[in-house]
């Protein structure tokens, strides 16, 4: 048994990451403490001493996925059961996921949710020493918890969350109940650890929240996300700024201006709008209007011209008539989104959506999910179709092809753009000219 690393007696560990980027940037600190316990990654799960999986619960088809890659772990544990299986991430924080594991998947060694995952060192040192199944769930947390080893995925970029939490219990999202309510950094703390980043190495960085733009809101420091933007602004060796996600409703007039003033803040945001019809907007609790929403692009656009707004979309939230759903179709015609990510409406356990009598029928949903994105894709095509001959700085993320034909990279407004060039450019900011402009992506050559 696990003959591949056993000779040398290098532990190894593989972990298995579901949902947004904040449940990425968890993983990376999962791995940071795993490696500082002398873990090694592994390239293959078989052969991993732990395996963890990291889950999601914002839509039914990721509980559905973790459940059958527990299936496939079930028949690893049968062939290696020393091997620790640990599970943790959003799926944790609910109960009934936790009590289904405890009956159904026994066998699984740890179970720890999003506020815990300070505690997986010591939980799995307690697992090794006693071989007992174990599990750490807190339903609250005070602070963001400071100072996790992080390992990166990338040199050159590089997640930062400035908070965690939500505060705004939209009625179809389970994100306040899996992640507790809104906790802020201190900013000196977040401006420390990017000027480490930077040392290091770091060009881009992303500032992650559920709703970024309440940053400080709930603290006793006096710094907004725009006061946060312009002092990280000034930090030496940064090259780009990018944040997720933005609520519409606390979107300030000094994030816009920020947009102005800081260079490298790039010029994308993401505003997820959910939907077009006003009276869907308020049973969602999402507390802005359809005409407050598009004011609100106006105004963006009236500072920032050239910037690339994406967006959110939920189809066939309950009580959405054929009138609701045109509503939306208007507001993506009339704001004419980059790109945008749809979602049919899942139904989340002890949210106040599921209790919403009036759910719309499955098929329903699906013809108006597939007009919808019908005319966003066609509206993107147009969009990246403006990028035609320009030339554009992108930094270089990879190669796909080891003779350097295909490289891929983004554009400050978060385009993607495949072109050729050597591995040596990986993390580099270059110049490339676009030479034909597709649906999903940009093509392109260097200059
Ligand atoms: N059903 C469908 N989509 C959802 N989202 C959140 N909860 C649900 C749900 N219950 C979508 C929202 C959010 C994105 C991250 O996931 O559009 O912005
Ligand atoms: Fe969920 Fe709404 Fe909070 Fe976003 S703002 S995480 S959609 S509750």
């Amino acid at each position: 048994m696990n003959s591949v690393k056993k000779p040398s007696g290098q532990k190894t560990y593989f972990i298995q990451t579901f949902g947004c980027q904040m449940n990425e940037h968890d993983s990376e600190k999962m791995a940071g403490m795993l490696e500082e316990k002398g873990y090694l990654p592994s390239e293959e799960r078989e052969t991993a001493d732990v395996i963890v999986v990291n889950t999601c619960s914002v839509r039914e088809n990721a509980d559905n996925r973790f459940f059958g890659q527990l299936g496939v772990i079930k028949k690893i544990k049968e062939r290696h059961p020393e091997n620790v299986i640990a599970v943790c991430g959003c799926m944790m924080q609910q109960e009934h996921i936790t009590q289904r594991i405890r009956q159904k998947y026994s066998w699984v060694d740890i179970m720890f949710g999003t506020m815990s995952i300070q505690e997986f060192p010591r939980l799995l040192e307690e697992c090794l020493a006693t071989r007992k199944k174990l599990m750490s769930v807190y339903q609250s947390q005070e602070k963001v918890i400071e100072g996790l080893p992080v390992h990166r995925k990338y040199s050159y970029k590089s997640y930062v969350d400035i908070m965690n939490g939500c505060n705004n219990f939209c009625t179809y999202c389970i994100v306040p109940y899996t992640r507790g309510r809104e906790r802020s950094r201190m900013p000196e703390s977040i401006v420390e650890e990017i000027r480490g980043l930077a040392a290091d190495g770091v060009k881009e960085i992303t500032l992650l929240g559920q709703n970024v733009n309440s940053y400080g809101n709930e603290s006793d420091f006096d710094c907004d996300f725009a006061g946060l933007i312009y002092r990280i602004n000034e930090i030496e060796g940064i090259e780009r700024i990018r944040f997720m996600t933005s609520h519409p409703k606390d979107l300030s007039d000094r994030l816009i201006q920020a947009f102005v003033d800081c260079e490298k803040l790039c010029r994308h945001i993401h505003l997820p709008v959910q939907s077009g019809s006003t009276e869907i907007l308020r049973r969602m609790n999402r507390r802005y209007t359809k005409e407050d929403y598009l004011q609100l692009v106006e105004k963006i656009r009236a500072s920032v011209p050239d910037i690339a707004i994406t967006t959110d979309i939920i189809v066939g939230f309950p009580g959405e008539t054929e009138e609701d759903f045109e509503e939306t179709m208007d507001l993506v015609r009339r704001v004419r989104y980059d790109s945008a990510f749809t979602f049919l409406y899942s139904v989340r356990t002890g949210t106040p959506a599921a209790e919403y009598g009036d759910q719309v029928p499955e098929d329903i949903k699906h013809v108006r999910f597939e007009r919808l994105v019908d005319a966003l894709n066609e509206i993107t095509a147009q969009k990246n179709a403006l990028y035609q001959d320009r030339v554009e700085k992108v930094l270089v993320e990879g190669v796909s092809k080891s003779d350097g034909s295909t490289c891929s990279g983004r554009t400050d407004t978060f385009k993607l753009v495949n072109f050729s060039c050597g591995e040596e450019k990986i993390g580099q900011i270059v110049d490339v000219r676009i030479t034909e402009a597709k649906t999903f992506s940009l093509f392109g050559e260097l200059v």
